[in-house]
């Protein structure tokens, strides 16, 4: 049991950072992700890609107009991050991009019980194979490796990014608010920093500690004019993630979507509660050092702390620019067209447009934000 592990690695250390519990809470055996928890119908929240597949088809024309650009790259790699179930990647290939021949797309995804799913649904290449390695030695670059074009789509799942740099993209859709953070508060006299500790009946609870030197002064230049009382997060494993993704490109783009706010400092005058969320079944879960393991913990990502994006827009722009006009127009004609007759076809298409709704409602999943880093190459692309 998470929990269990969690109070146990208290009592060996000494009151734990945030991070570290929220590490343990997500991604230790036992823990929500471990445990199976995630997005989809019959999980715990829905995301873009589990809407449906629009999103995913809206996608494979970003990755097109991308591939296009770097000049029809074969192979064209796409690493998607935090895959999850695979949804974004079975919708994607159920859109059959002009990229295809050249696409291997690559399911990195730290849970293993995600990862079984994988191959669930889709037919799978071993990585080695797909990155054309030989599986006696890793080498350093996509140049040396041996890969015979036109063979796509191929489709690996991985643990982690590969090693080699490589021409193509990386996709994260609602991973940079699943990164474990660290939490702040400001004092009378300076930032705290909260901890998690052992309580009274087996219970978790939060212990305010002083700040090192050095995050207090972060806290300080970052959030100046925060309340006493007032909280922000430490995002380093999302900084470090987004230079990580960069750095493993030759030449394309690092696209991240994500619920996400411009500046840390705004975060220090709104209730904790609002942009640290926790969720469950459909729901909103508990206080995050409760129910330990069998919910998630996510925060609103905040841009200040990344390396700075090339474009920033909200996740309604972004789909305008990927093309989602003509195909929701395309859909009401059919569903005008076909609704007397009921059949699969008009069903579909009004799901489409019901699903193009809530990709861009302003209220919802239409206001994340999508951020993008170009590397290379690829540096004036839009969309
Ligand atoms: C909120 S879910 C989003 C899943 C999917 N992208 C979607 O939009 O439906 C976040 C996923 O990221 C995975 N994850 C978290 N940290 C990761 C990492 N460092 N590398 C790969 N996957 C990670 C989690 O296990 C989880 O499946």
């Amino acid at each position: 049991m998470a929990s269990r592990l969690l109070s146990d690695l208290i009592i060996r250390n000494g009151p734990v950072p945030f991070s570290v519990a929220m590490d343990v809470a997500l991604y230790s055996s036992g823990g929500f992700y471990a445990a199976g928890g995630g997005a989809g119908r019959r999980r715990d929240f829905i995301t873009s890609p589990e809407v449906g597949a629009l999103f995913g088809a809206l996608l494979a024309n970003a990755l097109d107009s991308r591939w296009e650009v770097l000049g029809c790259p074969d192979p064209f790699i796409v690493a998607e991050v935090g895959a999850g179930s695979g949804m974004l990647a079975r919708t994607v290939l159920a859109a059959a991009p002009r990229c295809r021949q050249a696409l291997r797309y690559v399911m990195v995804e730290r849970s293993e019980s995600m990862r079984a799913l994988h191959s669930q649904y889709l037919s799978l290449t071993a990585a080695d194979e797909l990155l054309g390695r030989s599986t006696e030695g890793r080498r350093s670059s996509e140049e040396d490796a041996q890969i015979i074009p036109g063979q796509g789509p191929l489709v690996a799942s991985m643990t982690a990014l590969p090693a080699q740099r490589f021409r193509g993209v990386i996709v994260a859709n609602e991973l940079l608010d699943n990164l474990a953070f660290d939490l702040l508060e400001r004092r009378v006299d300076g930032w705290a920093e909260v901890r998690v500790t052992n309580g009274a009946y087996g219970a978790l609870q939060e212990l305010l500690v002083a700040a090192a030197p050095e995050l207090d002064a972060w806290a300080m230049a970052i959030a100046p004019d925060a309340p006493i009382g007032g909280r922000i997060p430490r995002q380093v494993q999302a900084r470090e993630w987004v230079h990580a993704a960069c750095s493993a490109l030759q030449a394309g783009s690092v696209v991240a979507v994500d619920y996400a706010v411009k500046e840390t400092a705004s975060l220090a005058h709104r209730d904790p509660a609002e942009w640290l969320r926790t969720y469950r079944a459909h729901g909103r879960g508990r206080h995050p050092v409760e129910d330990v393991g069998l919910q998630d913990i996510t925060v609103e990502v905040a841009i200040d702390q990344l390396p700075k994006p090339t474009h920033i827009s909200t996740q309604a722009d972004a789909l305008v620019r990927w093309g989602i006009a003509p195909l929701v127009a395309q859909a009401r004609s059919t569903w005008h067209e076909r609704a007397s007759i009921g059949d699969l076809a008009a069903l579909q298409a009004r799901s489409r447009v019901q699903e193009a709704e809530a990709l861009t409602d302003p209220t919802g999943l239409g206001s994340f934000t999508v951020m993008e880093w170009d590397v290379g190459r690829i540096a004036s692309v839009q969309p």
